[in-house]
């Protein structure tokens, strides 16, 4: 199986030391593994032309960076999120790299790959804002057609260092052991549940009487609108 990591922060912190855990859950021969660290591998505003949805994603002016970065996530079996909050949301860099990706989102043109992968969202926020970071990737992945998605979040109560040098770092390890069991479950058996289906059916059924040409193009390639499902 393959897991991809993408990390909001290159900071080796609290959110790279729980990932890290996490990884260290899924260890063993059947895995590989992959990463990409932002702004490391990928550092480019959207510039709002909207080129990706109206005209084709190899129109975006980054496409020859951003496209290995969507090669990555189209192999993977499982895709990691990892985070922390700052001002109350993701990364600056993370929202920057999930911009460039509004056009493989359900209502434009999903792709097919992403309705059999699972998701894992990784957060740490020093008071508070785990909760609505973890809203904003949930969404976007769900967007992307992953119809599994897990998450864990930890507030540290503490800036800088890592969560090994917290009093619950037993009570951390223990639960991301038993979430990374979850995940693995997940894995093994996968499956496309009802909310997907039903945003596939409406997205679908916007496609018909769509307005982006490109959209629907796409949509008519797959035969989406002829009854063939991507799962
Ligand atoms: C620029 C910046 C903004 C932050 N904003 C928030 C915030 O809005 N809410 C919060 O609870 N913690 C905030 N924090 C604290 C971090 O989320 C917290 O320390 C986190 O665990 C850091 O993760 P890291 O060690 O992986 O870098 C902020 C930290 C930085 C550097």
């Amino acid at each position: 199986m393959k897991i991809l990591t993408i990390m909001g922060t290159p900071h080796k912190g609290n959110t790279r030391a729980i990932v890290d855990l996490f990884l260290k859950e899924f260890e063993n021969d059947n895995n590989e593994f992959d990463e990409i660290v932002l702004p490391i591998d990928f550092n480019k505003p959207c510039m709002g032309c909207a080129n990706c949805i109206l005209n084709g994603e190899d129109k975006c002016p980054h496409y020859n960076d951003i496209n290995p970065m969507v090669e990555k996530i189209e192999k993977a079996d499982l895709i990691i999120l990892g985070t922390p909050v700052f001002v109350g949301s993701c990364t600056g860099s993370l929202k920057l790299f999930l911009d460039h990706l509004a056009y493989m989102w359900l209502v434009h043109r999903p792709k097919e790959s992403m309705f059999n992968k699972v998701g894992l969202i990784v957060t740490s926020a020093g008071g508070s804002g785990v909760k609505q970071t973890t809203k904003l990737l949930k969404n976007n992945l769900f967007y992307w057609g992953v119809p599994q998605i897990f998450n864990y979040g930890v507030t540290t109560m503490k800036m800088g260092g890592n969560y090994s040098e917290y009093k619950d770092k037993d009570k951390i390890i223990k639960q991301v052991k038993k979430k990374a069991k979850e995940v693995s479950k997940a894995l093994e058996k996968r499956k496309v549940g009802f909310k997907t289906k039903f945003f596939f059916n409406i997205f679908k059924m916007t496609q018909k009487n769509g307005w982006n040409k490109t959209d629907v193009d796409y949509w008519k390639s797959k035969e989406w609108l002829n009854g063939k499902r991507p799962f």
